[in-house]
């Protein structure tokens, strides 16, 4: 099913100059990037686009991380595209990932883990409407 997906590459990536080579990883993995911008968070941002892990333990970190540099944010189409991009990523923890996924091969740490995907079709349509509008928003044909 041809569905869209949310996708940030993070600012320990970008500053790594890294930009490229993750949006390889999801262009040849069948991912087309259908939106994309640089941003730079404000504190309020990022905790309002991480508003589900408030309270957790590690939310002040997430949010400093998240607030350090530039990011790019993107739309990704495909079929199953939630599902392939957090394939592509790899797990939450950068040592438990695959050979091959982005977390492995450029993941410094599961604090600064390089890129966020979408976990389920509701935050998908919550999280690119955050960042970008209809119109800014390019499907395949
Ligand atoms: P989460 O949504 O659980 O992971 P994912 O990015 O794989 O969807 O958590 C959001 C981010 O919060 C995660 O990418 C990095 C940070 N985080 C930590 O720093 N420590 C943790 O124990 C967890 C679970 C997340
Ligand atoms: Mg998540």
């Amino acid at each position: 099913m041809l569905e869209r997906t949310f996708s940030i590459i993070k600012p320990d990536a970008v500053k790594r100059n890294l930009i490229g080579q993750i949006v390889s990883k999801l262009e040849q993995n069948g991912l087309k990037i259908i939106a994309s911008k640089m941003v730079f968070l404000t504190v309020q941002e990022a905790k309002g686009f991480y508003a589900e892990h408030d309270g957790k333990p590690f939310f002040d970190t997430l949010i400093k991380n998240m607030t350090a540099g530039p990011i790019i944010v993107q739309v990704l189409e495909g079929d199953d595209a939630i599902a392939k991009n957090r394939e592509i990523m790899g797990p939450t923890d950068p040592e438990k990932a695959p050979a091959g996924s982005i977390r492995k091969e450029y993941a410094i740490s599961m604090q600064q883990n390089s890129v966020h995907g979408s976990d389920s079709p509701e935050s998908a349509q919550r999280e690119i409407s955050y960042f970008f509008s209809e119109i800014e928003v390019f499907s395949a044909p």
